[in-house]
């Protein structure tokens, strides 16, 4: 089981940026606890992180074929991006959609995902652990999906 983790833009600062809000986690952090988990779960994880969205596009474009579902943050994009929408849209496999900060209780304008509309589940508003929620949930789905 191989899955793409793809982190979208000023989640490399993570640590430094709005501690308030985004706690003191980095994304080291992140993918070093999400790695051990994955490992105990005998899971694969490629890990990615771009401030680019047509970068965010190609590496899902990549995922056609290579692996088996898709954990992705897609940050800010998520609020604008009908590109990466189509993206995941277009790979047809499960996707979960994380956020750190639960988005609805925060600026009218981050309480819209334009790319959640193409992902299989939405994760919000558990920090760091998250990350954790959403691969228990990819490794279930796809569980499901060979049962
Ligand atoms: C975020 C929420 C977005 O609104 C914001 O632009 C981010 C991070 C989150 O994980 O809470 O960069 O996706």
């Amino acid at each position: 089981m191989k899955i793409a983790v793809i982190q979208g833009p000023n989640l490399n600062m993570l640590g430094v940026r709005e501690q308030h809000i985004y706690g003191n986690i980095t994304l080291e952090q992140i993918h070093n606890q999400l790695e051990s988990a994955a490992k105990q779960n005998g899971v694969e994880i490629e890990f990615f992180q771009s401030n680019f969205e047509g970068e965010i596009v190609d590496r899902i474009q990549e995922c056609l074929g290579t692996v088996d579902a898709i954990m992705i943050n897609p940050a800010a994009y998520s609020h604008t991006s009908i590109a990466i929408r189509d993206a995941l849209a277009a790979v047809n496999m499960p996707v979960v959609e994380v956020h750190i900060s639960n988005i609805y209780k925060r600026e009218e304008f981050r309480q819209k995902s334009i790319t959640a509309g193409s992902s299989t589940g939405l994760i919000t508003g558990f920090g760091g652990f998250g990350y954790h929620l959403g691969l228990i949930s990819i490794i279930q789905m796809l569980n499901e999906l060979k049962a």
